[in-house]
């Protein structure tokens, strides 16, 4: 095999499967393949490419012969092994929050920002998944008409919690329908048919660390610290894919037409929009696709210059995995690595 020498950190778990499926599909060129995880899965056969491959134990020495790394292991992991990954010559492309406000280290969408990527020193940080999905389809707008303020309220699917939120809703469900006491271990309320206002720990603000990524987050990538940003992070009974209902207020007026028009052509994404057949995108229908879907483009009356939208994508592909396999390879094209 010619290509690179590959890593993932976190491979068992329900990103790095993702990982998995999207280096093979978009046929990545790896030349070895080294699969890590916690060292209760040392051990453990994945397939990738029809050949079986053994997952290890995570340790200081597991980055000597690495090109890329990719991380989605959590936040703790990531601060440990990847300054040693990158002392060791790995590009890291790290999913978790650890590094993506620290100002030595890119924070990424390739469709936005992707000169950033020159400036790293080791580690690229991937955005938060409800942060992406939203960006990728407000930035051809602003660069048209600049953004001031976005009000945002998410609907966000338990597998952005990992594979124990998946089967916690699955178990609740299963408890809900045969009448039986509903257990709850991943989220602190029963999350089976009902939404839970709480994704990440409370600030002192009253906002919660989710909803204040959606403005840290939006303001890097975008390279736009003036845009006042509010969010209101909500986890609902979803197996994938979040759902946003977004509110921007523009610097000049802008019509939905000329949205949709710009939006169409947008890289990324696919607007689906007429109420008339009730069009518009669906967290069922856009599970395992990877563009930012957009519809419900209408003016907003509540202020001037506003416009309203509807955006949904798999947080596992581009609010993950996806959007970090294209950090590796817009790299590879551009002979960075
Ligand atoms: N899911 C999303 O929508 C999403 C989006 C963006 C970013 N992320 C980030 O991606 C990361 C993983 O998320 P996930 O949804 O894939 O979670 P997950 O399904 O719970 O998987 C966690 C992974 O981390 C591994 N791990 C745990 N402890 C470890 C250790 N001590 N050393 C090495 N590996 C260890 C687990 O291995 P074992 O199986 O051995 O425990 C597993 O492979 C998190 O940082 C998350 O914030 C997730």
């Amino acid at each position: 095999m010619s290509g690179y020498r590959v890593a993932i950190v976190g491979a068992t778990g329900r990103v790095g499967q993702e990982f998995l499926k999207i280096l093979e599909e978009r046929i990545f060129p790896i030349s070895s393949l080294s699969l890590f995880a916690s060292d209760k899965s040392a051990g453990k056969k994945v397939k990738y490419c029809g050949n079986e491959y053994t997952v290890q134990e995570t340790t200081d020495d597991s980055f000597k012969d690495i090109d890329i790394a990719f991380f989605s292991a959590g936040t703790d992991i990531s601060k440990h092994f990847a300054p040693i990954a990158a002392r060791s010559g790995a590009v890291v492309i790290d999913n978790s929050a650890a590094w993506r406000q620290d100002p030595e280290v890119p924070l990424v969408v390739p469709e936005i920002n992707p000169e950033d990527i020159s400036l790293h020193k080791g580690i690229i940080a991937n955005p938060n998944c409800s942060t992406i999905q939203m960006v990728v389809a407000l930035y051809p707008l602003h660069k048209v008409n600049p953004i001031k303020r976005l009000v945002i309220t998410t609907l966000q699917a338990v597998s952005g919690t990992g594979l124990p939120a998946i089967n916690e809703l699955n178990n609740q469900v299963k408890q809900y329908v045969a009448g039986d006491t509903i257990t709850s271990a991943v989220y602190p309320h029963q999350i089976a048919f009902n939404p839970i206002p709480e994704i990440d720990v409370f600030l002192d603000s009253g906002y919660t660390k989710e909803e204040q990524k959606m403005v840290d987050e939006t303001h890097k990538i975008m390279h736009a610290y003036d845009i006042k940003v509010s969010a209101t992070c909500v986890r609902v009974p979803v197996f994938a894919c979040h759902s946003e209902a977004v509110s921007v207020e523009f610097t000049n007026p802008i019509e939905p037409a000329r949205v949709r028009e710009i939006l169409e052509t947008a890289p990324g994404v696919i607007v689906q929009d007429d109420v008339s057949t009730h069009t518009y995108p669906l967290a069922i229908d856009c599970a395992g696709k990877d563009a930012s879907y957009v519809g419900r483009i209408r003016k907003d009356i509540s202020c001037d210059n506003g416009i309203v939208m509807w955006i949904v994508s798999d947080n596992i592909r581009k609010g993950a995995a996806l959007n970090a396999v294209q950090i590796g390879e817009y790299m590879i094209h551009n002979g960075m690595i």
